[in-house]
C-alpha cells in the first residue's frame, strides 16, 4: 500500500519573513543581487518546466539520458531503501531512479524535498499512483537551511540505505561558499555508505550555455522576471516587470552563467512591507542567478572536501552533463 504524508517547514509566514530579509539585504547592497530560491512559486515553477522544454536548453534531457543509461547501476550500487531528493521540482526525471530501485527490491520510501508546496504534492499524488509500494514523505524545505529535519525521517522507521539526489544542475545555483556549506552540511546529514547522486552541467562552448539561459522563445526572460512579480505579491512591491531586460552572461574566470534584470530606466521601486524605496538608475543591472558550470576533477575535490567519497562519474555521449555518484 502506498502512503502520502507532506510536513511542511516553510509556513506562509516564514516564506515571507525570509523573503522580507533577503529583499532588504538585496536592496541595500551596494550591488542588487537577489537569491534565487524566490523564483519559484507555482508561476515560476511552471515557467520552469516549460524552459525544460525549450530546445536551447540541453540540461534536463542529457541528464534524463544519463539516467536512462545508468539508473539501474545506481540502484544496484547504492541498494537503497530510501530515496531522498533535493529541489525535487515535478521529479519527472526521478521517475528512472524509482523504477530502478524498485525493480532492485530495496525502494520503500521516496522523500522529495522542496521549496514550492504546490508542485511537491502534486508530483507526490502522480507518484503514489504509479508506485502503489511506494511511500511518499513530502518535505517543503529549505535545502539551505533545513538539512537537519531530514535526520531520521521518515520518522519510525528503522534507518536503512539511502540515496541522496541533487538533479538539474541545481549545485551551479549556489555560489562556491554556499556550496562547500550546503555539502558539508548535507555529509553531517548521512550515515558512512549512504549514497549521494549529484547531477552537475559541465563547462562548453559559451555560445550553447549563453543560448541555454536566453532562450530566443523569452520563457527564461519571463521566468527571470517573475522574481519580480513575487516580490509584487509578497512585498507589495512596485515593480514593472516590462522596464527590466533579461541579461545572460558567461562568466569565464567564474565558469558560471550569471542572469541579471537590467533596469531599462531611471526609476525608483517603492516596496512597501519594507517601507523602503529602491532607486534604479538607467541600465543598472540586478544579479538574480549563477548557474555554475564544472569540470570533473573540480567536482570530485568539492566533494572531497566535504569528506564525500567519489565513486563513478557518468556523462551522456557528448560531454554536455554529469551525474556524479559519491558515498558518505
Ligand atoms: N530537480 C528538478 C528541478 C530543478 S529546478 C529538475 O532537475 O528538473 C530547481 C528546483 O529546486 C525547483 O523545484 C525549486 O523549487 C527548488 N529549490 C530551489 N532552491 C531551493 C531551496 N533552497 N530549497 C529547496 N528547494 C529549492
Ligand atoms: N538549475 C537550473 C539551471 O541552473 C535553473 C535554471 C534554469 C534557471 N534556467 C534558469 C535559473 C534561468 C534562473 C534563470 O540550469
Amino acid at each position: 500500500m502506498s502512503a502520502f504524508t507532506l510536513v511542511n517547514h516553510l509556513d506562509q509566514g516564514y516564506l515571507r519573513d525570509a523573503l522580507a530579509a533577503d529583499a532588504r539585504t538585496a536592496f541595500t547592497a551596494e550591488h542588487k543581487w537577489l537569491p534565487p530560491k524566490w523564483f519559484y512559486d507555482a508561476e515560476g515553477s511552471a515557467l520552469f518546466t516549460k524552459i525544460t522544454q525549450l530546445p536551447e536548453y540541453y540540461p534536463t534531457r542529457r541528464e534524463l539520458a544519463i539516467l536512462r543509461a545508468r539508473g539501474a547501476e545506481v540502484a544496484a550500487a547504492t541498494g537503497a531503501e530510501t530515496l531522498v531528493e533535493l529541489g525535487s521540482g515535478t521529479s519527472d526525471k526521478t521517475e528512472w531512479l524509482l523504477s530502478e530501485l524498485s525493480t532492485a527490491g530495496t525502494l520503500r520510501t521516496y522523500v522529495p524535498v522542496d521549496v514550492d508546496a504546490g508542485t511537491l504534492t502534486s508530483a507526490a499524488h502522480r507518484l503514489i499512483a504509479t508506485y502503489q509500494d511506494l511511500s511518499v514523505y513530502a518535505v517543503c524545505a529549505d535545502f539551505e537551511v533545513h538539512l537537519k529535519s531530514l535526520v531520521g525521517v521518515p520518522p519510525g522507521e528503522a534507518t536503512g540505505r539511502r540515496l541522496v539526489a541533487f538533479l538539474g544542475g541545481t549545485i551551479g545555483n549556489l555560489t562556491p561558499a554556499a556550496r562547500a556549506a550546503f555539502l558539508a552540511g548535507l555529509r553531517a546529514t548521512m550515515a558512512p555508505g549512504d549514497g549521494f547522486l549529484l547531477g552537475a552541467d559541465l563547462v562548453k562552448d559559451p555560445r550553447r550555455l549563453v543560448a541555454a539561459y536566453d532562450d530566443a522563445a523569452g520563457v527564461t526572460a519571463e521566468f527571470n522576471r517573475n522574481v519580480l512579480r513575487v516580490l509584487n505579491r509578497e512585498l507589495r512591491a512596485g515593480f514593472e516587470p516590462e522596464a527590466f531586460e533579461h541579461v545572460a552572461i558567461w562568466d569565464e574566470e567564474n565558469e558560471w552563467i550569471e542572469m541579471r534584470l537590467r533596469a531599462m530606466r531611471d526609476m525608483t521601486v517603492g516596496v512597501e512591507d519594507l517601507d523602503l524605496a529602491v532607486s534604479f538608475a538607467e541600465g543598472e543591472e540586478m544579479r538574480t542567478e549563477i548557474s555554475a558550470k564544472f569540470r570533473r576533477a573540480g567536482l570530485e575535490d568539492e566533494l572531497r572536501r566535504a569528506s564525500f567519497t567519489p565513486a563513478a562519474w557518468y556523462t551522456d555521449p557528448a560531454g554536455d552533463f554529469a551525474l556524479s555518484l559519491s558515498f558518505a
